[in-house]
């Protein structure tokens, strides 16, 4: 089984995604994270943000048992991770590392922005998480807040619109819902209720597979 979450920047895919996970059992990789890693890595070593080739010998040297989204939860890297995305050689490297990642057994669950449209366009159920840029900048405000990072909810909310923009508008593989995904606003919901909901759509699609 293999489950697609997909949405914009602070929608709560990454928290969903870590409880849909293990209520079944599944595995789960927080494909943001794999762009996070490869930003950290050229920023920390000062390497050209533009250099197709640089990046993609970055990803292949990724080690995804060691990606930590608190080292990499800061705004500079999730905007650099947002402008090397838009690069089709790195995307392709790293959708090959996250395909190999959600094929091996008992399944997983895979959180991003191209999953049930590129990366998994096969998985058993895809949701597309939503909420206002409001509610998002709000939630990405305590979250940082509360870790101890100085955060204004005007700044992150520019930040969150302009990478927003910037992933629904790149040439390849474009912020957007599949077209079989299922649309899940959480504007209105806190985390246990978009839980439920999530679990609900999700067994509706594993009884629909026969699974
Ligand atoms: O957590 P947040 O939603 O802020 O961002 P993230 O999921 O960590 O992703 C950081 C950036 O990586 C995004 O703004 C995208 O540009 C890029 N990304 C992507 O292009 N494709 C994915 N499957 C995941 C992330
Ligand atoms: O992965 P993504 O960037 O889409 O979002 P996240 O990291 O799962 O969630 C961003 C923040 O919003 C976290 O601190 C969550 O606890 C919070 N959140 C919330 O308050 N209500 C929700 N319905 C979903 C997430």
């Amino acid at each position: 089984m293999i489950i697609a979450l997909d949405g914009p920047a602070a929608s709560g895919k990454g928290t969903l995604a870590r409880q849909l996970a293990a209520h079944f059992g599944l595995r789960h990789l927080d494909t943001g994270l794999t762009y996070r890693a490869v930003a950290a890595a050229l920023l920390a070593r000062g390497l050209p943000l533009g250099d197709e080739e640089v990046a993609i010998s970055v990803a292949r040297n990724l080690d995804l048992s060691n990606l930590d989204r608190n080292q990499l939860s800061t705004h500079e890297i999730g905007e650099v991770a947002s402008r090397i995305a838009v690069l089709p050689g790195l995307r392709e490297e790293l959708v090959h590392i996250q395909r190999a990642f959600a094929d091996q057994k008992p399944g997983a669950v895979l959180d991003g922005r191209d999953i049930g449209t590129v990366v998994c366009p096969d998985a058993t159920a895809k949701l597309f998480i939503t909420a206002s840029p409001a509610a998002r900048a709000t939630r990405r405000t305590d979250e940082l807040n509360g870790k101890g990072i100085p955060a204004k909810f005007d700044e992150i909310l520019v930040d969150l619109e302009r990478r927003d923009e910037r992933d629904s508008t790149r040439k390849d593989s474009p912020l957007k819902p599949a077209e079989n995904a299922h649309l899940l606003d959480t504007t209105e919901m806190d985390i246990d209720s978009a839980f439920r909901a999530a679990v609900d759509i999700i067994e509706r699609a594993r009884n629909s597979a026969g699974l």
